[in-house]
């Protein structure tokens, strides 16, 4: 990790495009839905971050080859069926929880013995919520505390019918590649709708999953998975900080390109055109997983109260979107985000701490935090707390306030987005 401190100076306007790293989420099921497959599939805008490299790192140790390309991977798998059996020394998830709670559910019903483990931030993160649902589903996993580290030893796996207690793509994507592995059907309830990639791409790569109202159900896969080519499209969740940055630095054009505009993850979007904002939308492809470009301008900012029903669809664009009501003129509020205390971060506190040592108004709740705008952000010390998500919303702050912002723990962009320096970089003018 990088020990300096990141400056980041106020700017004249922000201009320019940029095309957005593949989409996190995306890039991850991928590569598992590749694993899956035997023989060669080929990944084009794979996510270059730590995380995606943590999936791979990970299923390396079930026999599967990568060729990492600057802007593509080929996967070479043996299929499932043929996966390494003798795993050596524990699977490394690093700071992905993604990796973690996704390749949990592959795994369970793989019938091998394997022990997961992840960094400090990772371990301190609940797995409770997928270790319950695949015990009852047979799987036998050791865990001191309902965290990491997760211990496999091999079994047979039985679908059942699960509700998810909480809003999570990723506890619902790990009993999704559970059910493939079980005997019988597997039905998943998900009262509050999540990102549903791991849904399209089962569609996409072959595999039938059905969905009733709010219940999806699969059932056991009897044949292996073709393997594919595919591009992935542009991450939201990075494109967001971009956003923000257009929106608030004055005499500002960006023009985003390839984002993937999938309906459950452009919340954000539909949120900031309803108060005012200037963010048109190109779509330019239309398929399962949409994409399109986007052009950003300066915009005024209007007050807004995000809710309950809302915040598993921005659950990653919490910090950003709280940095924009920091210049949104009265009360914006934020609840129902109870979620954000178990991310890379305690979200809440990193938010509320740092923006408030930047002159914000802000108070804490136990479940959100309320903004009173419009302030003119002070340059500060501020810390990033070792989530990525937080460092880039720093910097984008560091953009609009009246001097220089010093981010601590800068370096952790990487997990998700290494070139964001670079970019921020080149589209920004000094003031
Ligand atoms: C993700 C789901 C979300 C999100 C994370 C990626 C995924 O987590 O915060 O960055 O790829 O399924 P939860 O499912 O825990 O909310």
């Amino acid at each position: 990790m990088n020990k300096k401190n990141k400056i980041v100076k106020p700017a004249k306007f922000v201009k320019g495009q940029i095309t957005l790293p593949g989409d996190k989420s995306i890039s991850h099921r991928t590569l598992l839905f590749a694993a899956l497959a035997k023989g060669k599939s080929k990944i084009k805008f794979l996510n270059n971050g730590a995380d995606v490299l943590s999936t791979i790192v990970c299923l390396q140790k079930f026999g599967i080859k990568f060729q990492l390309g600057r802007y593509s991977v080929e996967v070479d798998s043996p299929g499932f069926k043929k996966w390494n059996r003798e795993i050596v020394g524990p699977i490394n998830c690093g700071n992905s929880g993604t990796t973690t709670r996704l390749l949990a559910g592959l795994v369970a019903g793989q019938g091998i013995d394997v022990k997961m483990i992840g960094d400090e931030s990772l371990s301190a993160r609940p797995m409770k919520r997928v270790i319950d649902p695949l015990r009852q589903m047979g799987a036998d996993i050791k865990s001191d505390d309902g965290k990491l580290p997760m211990i496999f030893h091999g079994s047979k796996l039985e679908g059942i019918r699960y509700t998810l207690p909480v809003a999570s793509a990723q506890v619902k994507s790990c009993l999704l590649f559970a059910g493939l592995f079980a005997d019988g059907k597997t039905y998943i309830t998900e009262k509050i709708q999540t990102r549903d990639h791991t849904e399209n791409m089962m569609k996409i790569f072959g595999i039938s999953i059905f969905k009733k109202k709010d219940v999806l159900s699969i059932n056991k896969l009897k044949h292996l998975v073709i393997p594919f080519n595919y591009s992935v499209p542009g991450d939201p969740s990075a494109a967001a900080f971009w956003i923000a940055a257009g929106l608030l630095v004055p005499n500002s054009k960006l023009t985003l390109k390839r984002i993937s505009l999938n309906p459950s993850r452009i919340c954000y979007i539909k949120l900031l055109q309803k108060i005012g904002c200037k963010i048109r939308i190109n779509s330019t492809d239309q398929s399962l997983e949409p994409s399109g470009n986007i052009i950003i301008q300066s915009s005024k900012i209007k007050s807004f109260s995000v809710g309950k029903k809302i915040t598993a669809s921005l659950i990653d664009e919490i910090p950003i979107l709280a940095l924009i009501a920091t210049q949104a003129k009265g009360k914006s509020t934020f609840r129902g985000l109870k979620e954000l205390r178990h991310k890379e971060s305690d979200r809440i506190k990193s938010i509320v701490e740092n923006l408030k040592s930047m002159g914000a108004g802000i108070k804490e709740y136990s479940n959100g935090f309320d903004i009173f705008g419009p302030t003119k952000l002070k340059g500060n010390t501020v810390d990033s707390y070792g989530d990525h998500r937080i460092a880039m919303m720093l910097s984008i702050a560091g953009l609009i306030a009246n001097s220089p912002v010093k981010i601590k723990n800068h370096s952790i962009v990487n997990i998700s987005y290494p070139d964001f320096y670079g970019i921020l970089k080149r589209i920004s003018s000094k003031r």
